[in-house]
């Protein structure tokens, strides 16, 4: 088989995949659907093809009577337009998760390839210095409060509206009271290691 070498290839390789039917699999999604399954996946095999899968990294942070948190998560989402919201899931065992809950206000903060080191501090294991510590970055205060990072991807100042038991974490409903796109290349998670984009198409 020849090797693919350019991005022509690469193109080419793709495009005849298109065309490859696979007659077996079509058979089986046009016969009917079963019961779904009452019980739940391994846990080790959730794990891992969720560690497969691709995403940005943030830092959620919040401020108010019941103090100034950060935790870096993964699980942040988009969730409407009109009117503007997103979601964060956080583990409930985090300070954090109480003090979002409290404030009833976070922000997301969208972090660049510049902010790994901010995102190893807020995930607990810094470069150096202490974990979760502000000192490594700098930040200014949204309207709700919580801590904006400077030349973040983008951020979303939110005041908490729901907030959702979901097994060992709380989804956290936000509505967007201020954005900002800051630019940027974002940074991104998989396979238990940061990543670089290094082509868009
Ligand atoms: C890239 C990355 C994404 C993460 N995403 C989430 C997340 O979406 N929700 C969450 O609760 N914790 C997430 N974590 C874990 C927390 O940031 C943090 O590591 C954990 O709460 C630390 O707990 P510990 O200090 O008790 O070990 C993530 C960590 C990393 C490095």
């Amino acid at each position: 088989m020849t090797p693919i070498t350019t991005e022509t290839d690469i193109a080419r390789a793709d495009h005849k995949r298109t065309w490859h039917v696979n007659h077996d699999a079509v058979d089986m999604l046009t016969a009917p659907a079963p019961a779904p399954p009452m019980g739940c996946a391994d846990r080790g095999d959730f794990v891992s093809a969720m560690a497969a899968a691709v995403n940005g990294v943030n830092v959620v942070t919040t401020d108010g009577t019941a103090g100034r948190f950060g935790i870096t998560v993964s699980a942040m989402s988009s969730v409407s337009a009109d009117p503007p919201m997103v979601l964060v899931c956080i583990n409930r065992r985090s300070p954090a998760c109480a003090a979002v809950r409290a404030n009833r206000a976070f922000s997301v903060n969208v972090l660049s390839t510049r902010q790994r080191h901010v995102a190893d501090t807020f995930a607990g294991r810094p470069a150096r210095g202490e974990p979760y510590d502000f000192a490594d970055a700098l930040w200014t205060r949204g309207a709700t409060g919580a801590p904006r990072l400077l030349d973040a991807i983008s951020t979303f100042d939110c005041v908490l509206e729901k907030a959702y038991d979901a097994g060992s974490h709380i989804i956290f409903l936000g509505r967007v009271v201020a954005a900002n796109e800051g630019g940027g290349s974002p940074l991104l998670y998989t396979a238990r290691a940061y990543g670089y984009p290094c082509h868009w198409d």
